[in-house]
């Protein structure tokens, strides 16, 4: 079932999501949920905020056309095994702890709940991610590239943050007259 994406000016955008106590049925149906909203809207990543619900779970998955075509296939650490990172797509999680590390570096970072906006944001190059699975594994993860990105980026919206809150002071003059107008149409 597609589900409304949630978009920027809503509160529930804003709110510190609770951590998932139990996985029954009806979350995984949410998580099955989010994942076909996603694709339909062509994103890669989606946090449970973004369909009204304010609870720690995150989906996941980025394409292999999303990577540069020459370049090798993207890497990470999976409970202590490299593999491409397509093995572990679609990625869906609860309840995430991230530990960023590396030199931060900007990157173009858009959101399916910030309409028509893209912008520069700067965030560490590297991820140590602890990632609770819908069946009670845990995947331990070490990754750079666009899977930290993304990584980043979503379990911000478990926080409250967009990654508009992230860019430059310049680039929030920017674009603050473009979030206004959306603020008032959510
Ligand atoms: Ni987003």
């Amino acid at each position: 079932m597609i589900l409304p994406i949630t978009q920027y000016g809503n509160p529930v955008l804003r709110v510190k999501c609770a951590p998932v106590e139990q996985v029954d049925d009806t979350l995984k149906e949410l998580a099955a949920n989010m994942l076909e909203t996603m694709y339909e809207a062509n994103g890669i990543g989606l946090a449970a905020p973004q369909i009204g619900q304010n609870i720690q779970l995150v989906v996941i998955d980025i394409p292999k056309d999303e990577e540069e075509e020459d370049a090798e296939p993207e890497t990470a650490t999976v409970n202590g095994v490299v593999k491409p990172i397509q093995d572990l797509m679609p990625l869906v999680f609860i309840n995430p702890t991230l530990e960023p590390y590396g030199k931060q570096y900007l990157f173009t970072e858009g959101c399916l709940s910030v309409h028509n906006i893209r912008a520069n944001v700067a965030r560490p190059e590297f991820v140590k991610a602890t990632l609770p699975q819908l069946d009670g594994s845990v995947l331990e993860i070490d990754c750079g590239g666009l899977l930290a990105r993304c990584l980043q980026h979503e379990c911000d919206h478990l926080n409250g943050f967009l990654f508009v809150d992230r860019v430059s002071s310049a680039a929030k003059l920017t674009l603050s007259k473009k979030l206004k107008r959306l603020a008032q149409g959510y």
